[in-house]
């Protein structure tokens, strides 16, 4: 097994990284959604053969992209996709917008599940249409759960769209086959248009397994459409290539004809990357999920011995933690608490909807040690503040 050295720090200034030119360089940075890793040796090989070309017209997925793709999802998720069902997008985020402005005629509202990634808020917002939002509720076991009631009553009022995001941003769950299916039923009852943002699905810890929405029947799949994209597993997202699923051919030709006029082409090096991820990264993968579970451990944790009051939802899915710090009394908010006393930037909980307020998103895509720096900070700014 190669050593991917996923515990060495690779300097990311200077190369217009988001997450690390934002703030100060005194400030470490778990914040925006990507990892510290680099990619799987293919993806890298690959990208250098690409580039020693030397020329970078308007280019289009090969068939032979769309055939590795089809294998990916078959012996990883069991769910046997057809390779004209695949549309190949710049990003998720144009794709979230793109479903919501592609349906509006016939589906005015759009059921989000709250709190949820900052871009699934919005895009019915930038479509004028109307917002509903079915908030998760936290059980008893450090858990969200699906308000099933309260899912349908937002769904039945009209003709809606529904934005699904599994694995879920912020709060790390990844849906169990009977919650999906409950959600399914109900939007089958209430000619609901689905669009699933799977974009995490292939960063889920062991005891939990990815299942595709549209995978669950042939009549779920018929009014879904759903994203995936190497970025997130293998750490590509700067490279802009994403995929849309979409059996329903009037629904793809519906988003595909919308997408062609306002979103463009693919990159031509995400196309490079992506193939290559796709057909050489299974053992990376495996790796990477070794060690995204022991940080997810190992903040878990942390948090549990130092930081009692913070409650920790522990991520079944995704390098993403959601931290209730309401607890502790961390003015003007957690947020900015975090990163004005500690020198961390995470991403404000009131970010991803109303019940996210209190709350912070922490990235642990990071070498353990900067995490562990960052943790031993967070520590010292609350007993320092508490002292006052
Ligand atoms: C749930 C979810 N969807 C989409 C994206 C972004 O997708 P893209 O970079 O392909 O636009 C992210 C990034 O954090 C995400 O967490």
């Amino acid at each position: 097994m190669p050593d991917y050295k996923f515990d060495c720090h690779i300097d990311r200034t200077g190369t217009s990284s988001l997450k690390w030119d934002r703030y100060p360089d005194d400030v470490l940075p778990l914040w925006v959604a990507d990892m510290d890793f680099p990619s799987p040796p293919g993806v890298i090989e690959a990208l250098h053969q690409r580039v020693e070309h030397g020329i970078f017209g308007y280019t289009h997925a090969s068939k032979e992209f769309k055939e590795v793709l089809v294998e990916w999802i078959k012996s990883h998720y069991n769910w046997q996709i057809q390779p004209d069902w695949i549309v190949f997008m710049p990003g998720v985020v144009s794709g979230l917008n793109n479903f919501c402005q592609a349906f509006r005629d016939t589906h005015q509202q759009v059921v989000v599940q709250t709190p949820v990634y900052p871009p699934i808020l919005h895009a019915p917002d930038y479509s004028h249409l109307l917002r509903l939002e079915s908030a998760l509720v936290k059980s008893s076991s450090d858990h969200y759960e699906i308000d099933f009631n309260d899912f349908e009553t937002k769904i039945r009022k009209q003709p809606s769209q529904f934005i699904l995001c599994n694995p879920q941003n912020p709060t790390g769950r990844v849906f169990t086959e009977s919650e999906l299916n409950k959600l399914a039923e109900i939007c089958l009852k209430h000619d609901t248009l689905i669009c699933s943002d799977e974009i995490h699905c292939d960063l889920v810890f062991p005891g939990h397994k990815h299942i595709p929405m549209a995978s669950l029947s042939p009549e779920v799949a018929n009014r879904t459409i759903t994203f995936i994209a190497p970025s997130k597993t293998f750490n590509i997202a700067g490279l802009g290539c994403s995929v849309a699923i979409i059996s329903n051919h009037g629904m793809r030709l519906a988003f595909s004809r919308q997408l062609e006029a306002f979103a463009g082409h693919v990159n031509a090096l995400g196309l490079t990357a992506g193939l290559a991820a796709y057909r050489s990264g299974h053992e990376w993968l495996e790796e990477i999920i070794l060690y995204l579970t022991q940080n997810r451990d190992y903040l878990s944790s942390f948090i549990h011995d130092k930081l009692p009051e913070i409650h920790i939802f522990p991520a079944e899915g995704t390098f993403l933690a959601w931290l209730d710090c309401h607890d502790y009394d961390l003015e003007p908010n957690p947020a900015t608490f975090f990163l004005e006393k500690a020198r961390v930037a995470l991403n404000p909980g009131a970010d991803f909807g109303e019940p996210g307020n209190g709350f912070v998103r922490l990235n642990f895509g990071c070498e353990q040690a900067l995490m562990v720096q960052a943790l031993d900070r967070m520590e010292k700014a609350i007993h320092e503040s508490e002292m006052i």
